[in-house]
């Protein structure tokens, strides 16, 4: 039996060059080695959200950027979060095996209620609880996230742990995968690429679009004017080029060095190699969006299989805690 990978990601809608090489890139890569179920986290998505109206547009739109960036739905379990409503039991019974104060010391709670002070609900404490839900309901061992993730991560051993030994041993102890691009930053250089911060590149934007996007960059600060002496090792846009121009790479670093190349031929550049990068995405994906039944059929039958390995578990954990 293949040992099994779980990972999830909120219905952020069009993905973004952070979730593609943070995370897509790392679930497609594991689709051989490992038995994957990845899913679409809507229940989390909850937690901050107060307009849900474009969720269902969202998980369309992303199941897209996922399925035309090579996930494959004979290989890998596909599914959104609350079509397969065992997790929500399974959080509420794990609810009764973490103690509160590992909840609040959990940094990107306390992020959350500095964001969203006037809605600190239930649901955001118990974030890292479902989240540890959704790993070990499919006993997965291997979770591939992003960096900011480690911390949920550890929280989510803690609680398998916790429970092995209250009730008998029912879950592996899941371990975070990283890829080589744990933290994409945004536009802006400073922090990490979201959609939240608006200051990401859509995957699924056409060429001339990624252009425009990129042309926002902030580049190295000490490089004002156009015969300046760059410095690569701290420029945004020099670091998106490690993953897209990695044959040119020291050509244009020894060229931003010595001011031979200015920021906006840099920037060109980065857009040319983004957009040959992802013509194959982009083909794929157009076929996809002409054809919307058959994202409504692959998650029909993502749901279907994910469900049976849920039940199971679930009926284990009832029988371990004395509740059958
Ligand atoms: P999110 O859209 O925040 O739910 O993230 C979905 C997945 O993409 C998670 O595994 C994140 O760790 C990863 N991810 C999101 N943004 C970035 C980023 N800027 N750099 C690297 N990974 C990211
Ligand atoms: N918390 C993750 C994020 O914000 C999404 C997520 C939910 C997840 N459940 C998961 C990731 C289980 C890995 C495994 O990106």
């Amino acid at each position: 039996m293949k040992r099994r990978v779980f990972s999830g990601a909120r219905p952020t809608g069009k993905q973004h060059l952070g979730n593609y090489l943070g995370a897509i890139q790392n679930y497609v890569s594991l689709q051989d080695e490992y038995q994957c179920v990845y899913c679409i986290v809507d229940i989390h998505a909850l937690t901050s959200l107060e307009d849900t109206g474009g969720l269902q547009k969202n998980i369309h739109e992303m199941m897209l950027d996922w399925l035309a960036a090579g996930l494959d739905p004979r290989k890998s379990i596909l599914f959104v979060q609350s079509h397969v409503p065992e997790v929500m039991q399974l959080h509420t019974l794990l609810g009764m095996v973490t103690p509160l104060s590992w909840l609040l010391r959990v940094p990107t709670f306390k992020e959350k209620v500095k964001l969203q002070p006037h809605n600190v609900n239930y649901g955001l404490v118990g974030y890292p609880v479902l989240m540890t839900a959704d790993i070990v309901l499919y006993k997965a061992e291997v979770v591939p996230v992003g960096e900011d993730q480690l911390p949920h991560l550890e929280l989510a051993r803690e609680i398998a742990r916790r429970f092995n030994n209250l009730f008998g041993n029912a879950f592996p102890e899941p371990q975070a995968k990283l890829t080589s691009f744990p933290m994409i930053l945004g536009l802006n250089g400073k922090e990490k690429m979201s959609k939240q911060a608006d200051n990401d590149i859509e995957i699924a934007l056409s060429p001339q679009e990624t252009i425009e996007r990129v042309m926002m960059a902030v580049t190295d600060p000490a490089r004002q004017y156009r015969n300046d002496p760059g410095h690569p090792e701290v420029c945004n846009v020099y670091s998106l080029h490690r993953y897209f121009s990695p044959l040119q790479l020291d050509d244009i670093a020894t060229q931003c060095r010595s001011a031979k190349i200015g920021c906006v031929d840099c920037k060109v550049l980065l857009a040319q190699e983004i957009n040959s990068s992802l013509e194959p995405f982009r083909e794929r994906r157009a076929i996809l969006a002409s054809k919307p039944r058959h994202i409504v059929d692959v998650l029909a039958d993502g749901t279907q299989r994910a469900q049976i390995i849920a039940r199971e578990t679930l009926r284990e954990v009832k029988q371990k805690m004395g509740l059958i």
